[in-house]
C-alpha cells in the first residue's frame, strides 16, 4: 500500500480504530483507510466478517487486526483498544459505526427494540469513543473522532425510526460536546450524516419496503443511493490535515437530502 495522495490528506501511518468494521459502511472505511497506509483495528461483533476485512486488506498489502466485542461490553472494549495499542500503538483516528436498526411504528414499539437501538448506536458509540480518548489523553496523542450518525438525526425519515432517530440525535449532541470538551487536547470530534447508502442494513430495509430501492431514493436529488466506497474520501478528509481546523460539526454526506 502507498499514500499517493496530497499530504495535506494523508493517513498514511496513523492507526484507526473502527467499530462496525465487518460490514457495510465500516467495511467500506476500513478499507479505504488501510489503502491510504493506516493500520486498522477492525472491530466488530461479527467474527467471522471482521477476520474476513482483515485477509482483504492483508491480501492486497495493508495492515490490520480484527478485534471481536460487541460495542454494549466495556470490559471487552477495553480489551480490544489494549490489543490494538499492543500491535500498532495508540489510535489517532477513532470512527465509530457499530449500528443497528429495529423499525416499527411508534405506539407499537417494543421497549426491547427501543432500548437495543440506543444502547447500540448512542451508548455503544459513547464507550467506544470514551475509552479510546482516555488513551490518547494519556499518550498526548492529537486525533480525529469521527461518529457515524444518519439523515435521521437530521429530517424525519421513514415511519418506524424512532428508536434509531433518537439516537442519532443523540450522537449529534455528543459530537457537539465532546468536540467543546476535547478541543484544548487537540482531538477533535466529528459526525458524518449519511443518507440511505447501500449495505447490508439498508438491503433488509429494500426487502421489507413494498416500493423497494424507489421508496428510498426519492428524497435524493442525486436520485440514487450511496455505495458505501463514497463515505471513504469524508473519512480521510475528517482524519487528515486537511481539516485541522474542523471539530464539532455534522457533516451530510447525502446527495441533496437535506437541502430540498
Ligand atoms: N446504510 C445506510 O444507509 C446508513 C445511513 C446512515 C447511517 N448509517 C449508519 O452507519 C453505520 C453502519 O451501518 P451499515 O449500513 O453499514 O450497517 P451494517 O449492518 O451493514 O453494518 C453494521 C455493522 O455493525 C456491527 N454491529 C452491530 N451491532 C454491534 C454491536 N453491538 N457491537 C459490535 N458491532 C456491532 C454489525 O455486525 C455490522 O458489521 C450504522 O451506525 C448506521 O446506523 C447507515
Amino acid at each position: 500500500m502507498s499514500d499517493s495522495l496530497d499530504p495535506l490528506f494523508s493517513v498514511a501511518g496513523k492507526t484507526a480504530l473502527i467499530s462496525g468494521a465487518g460490514s457495510g459502511l465500516g467495511r467500506a472505511i476500513a478499507i479505504g483507510l488501510a489503502a491510504r497506509g493506516a493500520k486498522i483495528g477492525a472491530l466488530d461483533f461479527a467474527s467471522d466478517q471482521v477476520q474476513e476485512v482483515c485477509d482483504e486488506i492483508i491480501s492486497k498489502g495493508g495492515i490490520a487486526t480484527p478485534l471481536i466485542a460487541d460495542v454494549r461490553d466495556k470490559a471487552a472494549l477495553a480489551s480490544c483498544l489494549a490489543q490494538l495499542i499492543e500491535k500498532f500503538g495508540v489510535p489517532e483516528i477513532v470512527v465509530a459505526g457499530a449500528g443497528i436498526g429495529r423499525r416499527s411504528p411508534a405506539v407499537e414499539m417494543l421497549d426491547a427494540d427501543w432500548q437495543d437501538v440506543i444502547d447500540i448506536n448512542l451508548t455503544g458509540s459513547w464507550n467506544l469513543v470514551r475509552l479510546a480518548a482516555a488513551e490518547m489523553i494519556k499518550a498526548k496523542i492529537q486525533g480525529s473522532m469521527i461518529f457515524i450518525s444518519s439523515i435521521a438525526s437530521l429530517v424525519g425519515i421513514t415511519n418506524g425510526n424512532a428508536n434509531y432517530s433518537a439516537s442519532k440525535g443523540g450522537i449529534n449532541a455528543l459530537t457537539r460536546t465532546l468536540a467543546m470538551e476535547w478541543a484544548t487536547l487537540g482531538i477533535r470530534v466529528n459526525a458524518i450524516a449519511p443518507t440511505h447508502f447501500r449495505t447490508p442494513m439498508m438491503e433488509k430495509a429494500i426487502l421489507l419496503n413494498p416500493e423497494g430501492a424507489e421508496y428510498f431514493t426519492r428524497n435524493i436529488p442525486l436520485g440514487r443511493m450511496g455505495q458505501p466506497e463514497e463515505l471513504v474520501g469524508t473519512v480521510v478528509y475528517l482524519s487528515s490535515a486537511a481539516s485541522s481546523m474542523v471539530t464539532g460539526i455534522v457533516l451530510a454526506v447525502d446527495g441533496g437530502h437535506t437541502a430540498r
